[in-house]
């Protein structure tokens, strides 16, 4: 019995779904818990513990207790509020940066200041408490020009500010809000994309590569959002910048991780836009990317228990070996969000529709009889030998589901061609 490996996910979203869905798949797993949990993931194997995210005293008392080899957190919030080194204090192992080097996502100004010391291409930025002082520099980049608070905000603290006019209104309104300090960047253009990387101590393992599409609608229309689809692979992406975003980016960030003392065992997401000038980081998250996941954890042959379990003992770290197939998915949003979404809709899914699997997030009830709690309510995903095919699954799906209080795009994937 001593034996068993149990494992504790922390958080409640589709990225955690995914993530203890597919630790729950290894043959070396006895136990996956996740607190708090969704309602889906008992369909999946996964027990589910009550115990909110923020509450570090509990879940540590739970791991102690349930025997938990290691714990692999999910959201942004606790590795920014300490959990890592809370669990560390209590000599529990864990996955994910310690507070200090989550502050490369909890502070924008902190991660634009580590990439310019280790020379990690960004874009250029200024940084400001005063909103007078931004408002007299607000011209300098031209237009568009970027705005963001500097604090976590989910994906949706970012404006893209189209002139002037709306510039000034979008920076008198974040002060107004009660930010403290707001970023000033350059307009990058180009392709986005999402690289993951499992890093351990300065040794790290590159994830299969996503992009994401921030928009609330079609076209890249609406707000940003925390991200409404995902696919892996990238036909569009060709070997050869890839290689230029590894050794550009990741390899002086690794360095950067090394030689500012970090000891850095965890995942890291870096968003970058791939410029005419090559690669530049728009922001580092110290954590994976939520719906991106949901999308490249089906594609990772490698047992991520094994990855994962190596990372934090500081052993070798296994190949990556990733599968041919296109993985795609689409995420079901709440009517309103990002906003002000709507909660208690019914959400009627057909449940065991071949090639389609549903990954879980902001949802209540049971699966029978599933209501929206709010925000992204869950991602209707398929693998496929092409792109093209996981596309059509998951978009024929879609179709035949009713969407009372729901929405979802129409387009991703559309930059890949399918
Ligand atoms: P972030 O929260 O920093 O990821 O920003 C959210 C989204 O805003 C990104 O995914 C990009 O689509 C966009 N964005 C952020 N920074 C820039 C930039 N400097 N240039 C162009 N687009 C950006
Ligand atoms: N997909 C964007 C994020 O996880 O922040």
């Amino acid at each position: 019995m001593t034996d068993e490996v149990n494992l504790l996910v922390i958080g409640q979203g589709g990225r955690e779904f995914a993530i203890a869905k597919k630790l729950k798949e290894s043959d070396d797993v006895a136990h996956v818990y996740c607190a708090p949990g969704n309602v889906g993931m008992p369909s999946v194997g996964v027990e589910t513990v009550n115990i909110s995210e923020n509450d570090f005293a509990s879940l540590i008392k739970f791991a102690q207790e349930h025997n938990v080899r290691w714990t692999f957190v999910g959201p942004e919030e606790c590795l920014v509020d300490g959990i890592v080194d809370e669990f560390h204090a209590a000599g529990l192992k864990i996955f994910g940066p310690d507070a200090r080097a989550a502050q490369l996502e909890g502070s924008k100004e902190y991660a634009l200041n580590f990439m310019n010391n280790y020379g990690v291409p960004t874009a250029d930025y200024v940084s400001y408490r005063d909103q007078t002082a931004l408002l007299n520099n607000v011209d300098q980049f031209g237009y568009p020009v970027v705005i963001k608070e500097n604090g976590l905000a989910g994906g949706k603290g970012v404006v893209i500010a189209k002139d002037h006019d709306e510039a000034v209104q979008t920076i008198k309104e974040m002060f107004a809000s009660g930010q403290a300090r707001i970023v000033l960047e350059e307009y990058l253009s180009g392709p986005e994309y999402s690289m993951f990387i499992v890093i351990s101590n300065g040794h790290y393992r590159i994830l299969p590569i996503a992009q994401d599409h921030k928009r609330a609608y079609d076209d890249d229309r609406g707000p940003n959002t925390g991200g409404m689809g995902a696919y892996s692979p990238l036909p569009q992406l060709s070997v050869s910048d890839r290689q230029r975003m590894i050794d550009e980016v990741v390899e002086p960030t690794i360095k950067g991780l090394v030689n500012g003392g970090y000891h850095y065992h965890g995942a890291l997401y870096i968003g970058l836009i791939l410029t005419k000038d090559g690669p530049k980081v728009i922001e580092y998250n110290v954590r994976l990317g939520d719906p991106e996941t949901q999308v490249i954890l089906p594609r990772l042959e490698t047992a991520l228990y094994q990855l994962v379990d190596a990372a934090i003992d500081d052993r070798p770290l296994p190949e990556i070996k990733e599968s041919s197939a296109a993985s795609f998915g689409v995420v079901l949003a709440s009517q309103g969000y990002p906003q002000k979404p709507l909660h208690g809709q019914k959400v009627t899914l057909p449940l065991n529709s071949a090639g389609i699997e549903i990954d879980y997030a902001n949802v209540a009830g049971t699966l029978t009889d599933l209501h929206g709690a709010g925000g992204r309510l869950l991602m209707i995903l398929a693998q496929g030998s092409t792109l093209q095919e996981a596309h059509d699954r998951v978009y024929n799906y879609l179709e035949e589901i009713p969407l009372a209080g729901c929405f979802y795009r129409h387009d991703i994937g559309a930059k890949a061609g399918v």
